[in-house]
């Protein structure tokens, strides 16, 4: 399989092209960065506190300066445990997100115990910074880790899905808000930790104005 069509497993040679890079990025990050991480993640994400307080549950900094539109961080952060993923949406994306033209079970993020009331909304992000998506990187069906699809519009193996997460254990599929579609063993949207904005580049992830 060529770099420029990366099949679901993710795996592949070649050239490593930008659409191919991103795609690395949530790839290799969700299987535990087996093989090719230290290759293709282009940069470091810098958080605290120590790993044994965020297994503990402690809230977690995360430096998003580097993060370019489209791309997802790497490696994940994790918060309790969980992976986080960080996503900067293009302008295009949060537009598409609007529009809100493709088949959602939960369009609105009606189950309130999915997000913050702040993510109730058609980025499920705070609007003030609306291109950043928070996302707890645990698929709501069986717990699999969906793997990050940036490029908006129909992909190589689903003309009907937009690109997002697909979670490659039984085909959930979610949009780039991580709504989740409509008919998918997947029930609900993917979780919206309690997060904030420490500064314009630093997002607390496990913490937000009820719980400081
Ligand atoms: S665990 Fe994700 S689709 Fe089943």
């Amino acid at each position: 399989m060529n770099a420029g069509s990366p099949g679901l497993d993710g795996q592949g040679d070649g050239e490593v092209n930008l659409e191919r890079r991103r795609f690395l990025i949530g790839a290799t990050a969700v299987v535990g960065g087996a093989g090719v991480v230290g290759a293709a993640v282009p940069f470091l994400a810098s958080w605290a506190p120590s790993a044994k307080a965020r297994a503990a549950g402690a809230p977690v900094s995360i430096d998003v300066s580097k993060l370019e539109p489209g791309e997802m961080l790497g490696p994940l952060p994790e918060w309790r445990g969980k992976p986080i993923f960080v996503v900067r949406r293009t302008d295009d994306v949060l537009a598409k997100l609007e529009a809100t033209e493709v088949s959602l079970a939960d369009p609105d993020s009606e189950r309130e115990t999915q997000q913050p009331a702040y993510a109730a909304n058609p980025w499920r992000a705070r609007e003030e910074q609306k291109a950043i998506s928070v996302l707890v990187g645990i698929c709501t069906h069986l717990g699999c880790s969906p793997k990050y699809y940036g490029e908006v519009g129909p992909q190589t193996f689903d003309a009907n899905w937009q690109g997002g997460f697909f979670c490659p254990c039984h085909g959930s599929k979610f949009d780039l808000a991580g709504r989740v579609y409509a008919g998918v063993p997947a029930p609900s949207n993917l979780e919206v930790p309690p997060y904030m904005f420490e500064s314009d580049d630093v997002i607390i992830v496990g913490q937000d104005e009820e719980s400081a």
